[in-house]
């Protein structure tokens, strides 16, 4: 890597490059427990593909992010990194990035103005590559960098959110680059939206109030792969669980998981807590707030903080104040109090420390074999969604069943012919 230009945290736009050794010892944590990412790094990402590729960051901005990111820059690449979310970003980690000599622009709290800068910076480096997280980079340069999007070879997206923005681009006819969806790679999605926001959602609820979830009416809003995993750890815990859900399917499934089911005009009066995950915008709305009960705590999972209408619980408020950290409370006119974590930012990322290492391990094996292949192979792919191939998902979940010592069965000789066989004597 001698050739690979260095350079200096003054190049980054970060808080303060003091606070550099904790977020050093957070990173070298995630490295201990990133097992399966380790492996690919060794037997994929340090190959030389992705020697000299210029690859824009936009993500959650802590430890397992930044692990990721320092994978990249050591595999020969030039990567430049900034927050998804001004709430989620860890400055101490920011500030070790950079000392270790990646482009940084993200700072905690940043205000809109200041973030959508930072985001932009991240393609001042004119990237040959995106990851990309709630389409925050892919939809800047369609907008406000198409003079770049030429030099883009491929980009892939982390999330749900993300996803439903280039479902609408590409709905358009507007989407110029092939994007993989790694959130669609069932390495990412099975267990990051399932088991990784379920328990890491909990926790943020559960140290943020330092309140018993045993015998409390929980409504989980949105019943897809986070609203799974919600209500599963929700009832593990303790809950009685009400799931809201707008598709039929999904809530004919909750109801056979062996949840209540209702609208969110039924359950509002009924919660004591409410976490949404679905995606939408405003599912929470002022008529909701007027139903729910004093003391009622507001979470949001969801990628943006747009699931809870923050504009009407303000309109509705009498006065607010900082409760606890990361606790809002609203004094509404009527004399309730009502409870938002967070801003309504999802809570498990802006109130804690996101998902569990093991399970990021295997949602950025996703995205860093998504760039590898995109490194190798961004010229045969059209311009639009694309899945990650199987063969390299199967791979990640291979990976990591060998490292944590787990045979797989192999099939005889006489059942692959039988399962490939129509006739019914075969
Ligand atoms: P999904 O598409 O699997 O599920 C969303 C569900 O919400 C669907 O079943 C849909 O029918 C339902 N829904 C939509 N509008 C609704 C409404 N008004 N009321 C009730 N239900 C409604 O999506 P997934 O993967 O569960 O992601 C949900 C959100 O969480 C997205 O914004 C995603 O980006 C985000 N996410 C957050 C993570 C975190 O760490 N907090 C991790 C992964 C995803």
């Amino acid at each position: 890597m001698g050739t690979r230009p260095v350079f200096m945290p003054s190049q980054s736009a970060i808080l303060d490059i003091s606070l550099a050794p904790e977020g050093e010892r957070k990173i070298e944590w995630v490295s201990l427990h990133a097992h399966t990412l380790n492996s690919l790094r060794r037997s994929h990402l340090e190959d030389g593909s992705l020697r000299g590729r210029r690859v824009a960051m936009a993500i959650h901005l802590e430890a397992k992010t930044a692990y990721l990111a320092w994978l990249l820059h050591e595999a020969g690449a030039e990567v430049a990194v900034a927050g998804s979310n001004a709430l989620s970003t860890q400055d101490d980690v920011a500030a070790a990035l950079a000392r270790r000599g990646l482009r940084v622009y993200a700072s905690h709290g940043a205000d809109p103005a200041e973030l959508d800068r930072q985001l932009l910076q991240t393609l001042d480096l004119e990237p040959d590559l995106v990851i990309d997280d709630g389409c925050e980079l892919v939809s800047r340069l369609h907008q406000r960098r198409p003079q770049l999007l030429p030099k883009v070879r491929g980009a892939s997206e982390e999330t749900t959110s993300g996803i439903l923005r280039l479902r609408a681009m590409q709905a358009e006819g507007v989407l110029k680059l092939p994007v993989i969806a790694a959130n669609q790679a069932l390495c990412k999605h099975l267990f990051d939206n399932r088991y990784g926001t379920g328990q890491s959602t909990l926790t943020a609820l559960m140290s943020a109030t330092n309140l018993l979830i045993a015998g409390k009416s929980i409504v989980v809003v949105g019943y897809g792969w986070c609203g799974r995993g919600l209500a599963l750890y929700a009832r593990g815990l303790g809950a009685r669980v009400t799931v809201v859900e707008v598709d039929p399917i999904k809530a004919l499934e909750a109801l056979t998981d062996g949840y209540t089911v209702a609208s969110l005009s039924e359950a509002a009066s009924i919660g004591d807590i409410f976490i949404t995950a679905t995606g939408s915008v405003h599912v929470i709305r002022r008529e909701h707030l007027e139903l729910m009960k004093n003391g009622a705590i507001l979470v949001n999972a969801g990628n943006f903080a747009n699931e809870i209408d923050v504009p009407a619980l303000t309109q509705l408020a009498a006065e607010q104040r900082e409760a606890r950290r990361h606790i809002t409370e609203y004094v509404l006119r009527d004399g309730r109090r009502l409870y938002l974590l967070v801003q309504g930012a999802l809570a498990n990322i802006a109130a804690s420390d996101g998902h569990p290492i093991e399970i990021m391990d295997m949602s950025f094996s996703v995205q860093a074999l998504a760039v590898h292949f995109l490194a190798n192979h961004a010229r045969e792919l059209t311009p639009g969604l694309h899945p990650l191939p199987e063969e390299i998902d199967r791979e990640i979940a291979s990976t990591r069943l060998r490292l944590l010592g787990v045979q797989l069965e192999e099939m005889t000789g006489e059942q692959k012919a039988y399962l490939q066989s129509w006739r019914s004597n075969d």
